[in-house]
């Protein structure tokens, strides 16, 4: 599957011939990534890269998550996806990163809207989440300019680096997005 988001961003669901552009985007960025993410310090090979790509096929095909590679010119930006999808509670997160080197493009703000746009398009999900540490201002901007709404702080939600982390709670609902939208 492709969501082409314009001219220059492409999403493509990840592929296992994605690993070794992805491992190097995660070994020339480790230091840029490893602040907020959490798997950054796990990753230690090409192999650990594989492992994440192969467990993310398996949830495509089981409908429990989707993950996709950005790419921005041709070239390998990022990743972006639906981290965890509840059929049961009619929702879904997304997650998202980029190497340093394509920030600052708008590729993130546009590629989590047309996410947005294609998972309430082509899925029964209602409503999507985002979890944005409290000090990640470039990641909380994203939902912001979106319009997601600011449900407020989820104390001590995540660990990160072996310490707990705050999250802003960011929520669109398919029925706000579409009028938005309109
Ligand atoms: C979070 C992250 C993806 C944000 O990257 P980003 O480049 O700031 O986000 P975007 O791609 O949407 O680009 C927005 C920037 O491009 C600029 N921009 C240029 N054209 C734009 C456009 N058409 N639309 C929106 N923004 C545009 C914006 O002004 C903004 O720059 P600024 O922050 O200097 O004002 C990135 O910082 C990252 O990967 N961080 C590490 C991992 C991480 O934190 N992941 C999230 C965990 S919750």
């Amino acid at each position: 599957m492709e969501i082409i988001v314009d001219s220059d961003i492409r999403l493509e669901t990840v592929k296992e011939i994605h690993a070794d552009e992805i491992f190097n985007l995660t070994e020339r960025n480790r230091e840029y990534l490893k602040k907020w993410l959490p798997w950054v310090k796990y990753t230690k090979s090409r192999k650990d890269t594989l492992n994440f790509l192969e467990e993310s096929i398996e949830r495509m095909k089981s409908k429990t998550g989707l993950q996709t590679t950005i790419f921005y010119k041709g070239k390998t930006a990022g990743l972006i996806g639906l981290v965890e999808i509840s059929y049961l509670r009619n929702q879904t997160e997304i997650g998202y990163w980029l190497g340093e080197e394509f920030t600052g493009k708008g590729i993130m703000t546009k590629s989590c809207g047309a996410l947005t746009d294609y998972t309430f398009l082509n899925t029964v999900l209602k409503r999507i989440n985002i979890l944005c540490d409290i000090n990640n201002e470039k990641s909380r901007m994203i939902p912001e300019r979106l319009g997601y709404y600011n449900q407020g702080i989820l104390e001590r939600d995540g660990i990160v680096n072996g310490e707990f982390v705050a999250h802003y709670h960011f929520v669109m609902w398919r029925d706000k997005w579409r009028k938005r939208k309109n």
